[in-house]
């Protein structure tokens, strides 16, 4: 009698069979995946950060097409910005001080277009994160359109005129500060847009310059007793370290790694959950799953393998009676008097906010892999 087939991993954990199926029937006929189909603050708008995780989640399970409409997407939205970017470029060339007002923007409406509600723009992770996460996906084994080299050249153009500038981090903070999680999410895209050889030789050899710029000014800035910070010229941690470690910044510097995942789990970890940073107030600074799901993705790579049950059965707790995962949890709050101010702002937190369903999805896949 013939073997039965194994079970696939949707089928083996109903957590992540219902995130694959909750991302795909909110994803946009455009591509566009929303950040949050029912809140408030989000609603109608799709983030190059939250979509490229999303994305590369969804490639990792094997949902390709689902991740190529995305990367079709973001090439769309990115084109449309050609002629901001073209000034941006040439602003830089003749040395003019650049308006954040300049800059295109963080998040996109569904249907790619800009929007008219105000935001923290000017953050230029995600354009980062996009090219390592259509590079994740190239090597395996998708597809890549050749007629996104236009976007990608544009994306990298603005990178290497962009990268050294403050700007506001992933958590659209801080615009006056250079953040090492932004830093390293431009690096990656610079380097991956590079070695995948989708630029022509003299944009590629300005796209390394500018990653060996960035690389150097994080070695020398950018770290504390041996470790990433969050900021250049600082000491403090933030949880989107993990993520660099995890996306492999830090593959030749095993040191580096180690030591930045201590710092997040000495200062960070708490009842099995990872909070943003110490001074963390947005609605009251609760613990994030998908932060979670990147820690236990970065011990995965620097090859620990003893926390990852534990990195997901966090996430679990918090599964909602219909299905959903929330942005944060309120398991521990760093800044109880903050809550209220924000629960009248915008309502209840983000749930479900399908990047902490694809983080999921994407530790999963990961464990699954290193068994
Ligand atoms: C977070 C961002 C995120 C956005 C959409 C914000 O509250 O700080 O990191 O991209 O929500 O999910």
């Amino acid at each position: 009698m013939a073997a039965l087939p194994a079970p696939t991993l949707a089928q083996a954990n109903p957590l992540v069979g219902s995130s694959i199926q909750l991302i795909e029937s909110l994803q946009d006929l455009s591509g566009a995946y929303p950040a949050s189909p029912t809140f408030s603050a989000y609603q109608g708008y799709c983030w190059l950060r939250d979509g490229s995780f999303i994305a590369d989640a969804m490639s990792a399970a094997g949902r390709f097409a689902s991740a190529e409409a995305f990367f079709g997407w973001c090439a769309g939205v990115i084109e449309s910005q050609a002629a901001v970017i073209g000034r941006v470029v040439e602003a830089r060339a003749s040395g003019l001080e650049l308006d954040h007002a300049a800059m295109p923007p963080t998040r996109f409406t569904l249907a790619g277009d800009v929007g008219s509600d105000a935001w923290w723009d000017f953050q230029t992770d995600g354009y980062g994160t996009w090219l390592w996460a259509l590079s994740e996906h190239v090597r395996r084994g998708g597809h890549m359109d050749p007629a996104w080299r236009d976007a990608i050249r544009l994306t990298a153009a603005f990178l290497v005129d962009t990268w050294d500038l403050p700007c506001f981090d992933w958590w659209e903070e801080h615009n006056e500060r250079r953040h090492v999680s932004t830093l390293g999410c431009v690096v990656l895209g610079l380097e991956r847009a590079v070695a995948e050889g989708w630029l022509p030789a003299e944009e590629a050899t300005r796209a390394t310059a500018a990653a060996h710029g960035a690389r150097d000014l994080v070695a020398a800035e950018g770290m504390y007793d041996g470790r990433l910070t969050k900021w250049l010229g600082g000491t403090a941690v933030d949880g989107s370290l993990a993520a660099l470690v995890a996306m492999g910044l830090t593959d030749d510097a095993p040191e580096v790694a180690s030591r930045t995942l201590a710092a997040v789990r000495a200062n960070l970890l708490v009842a099995g959950g990872v909070h943003r940073f110490t001074g963390d107030v947005f609605y009251g600074g609760g613990l994030w799953p998908l932060l979670t799901c990147f820690l236990g993705l970065a011990e995965l790579r620097v090859g620990d393998r003893t926390n990852v049950e534990s990195r997901l059965a966090f996430v679990e707790s918090l599964v909602t009676a219909d299905g959903s995962l929330p942005e944060q949890s309120d398991l521990h709050l760093l800044a109880q008097d903050h809550r209220p101010e924000w629960l009248e702002r915008w309502g209840p937190v983000a749930t479900p906010l399908l990047w902490s369903h694809a983080m999921y999805i994407r530790l999963a896949v990961e464990r699954t892999a290193n068994d």
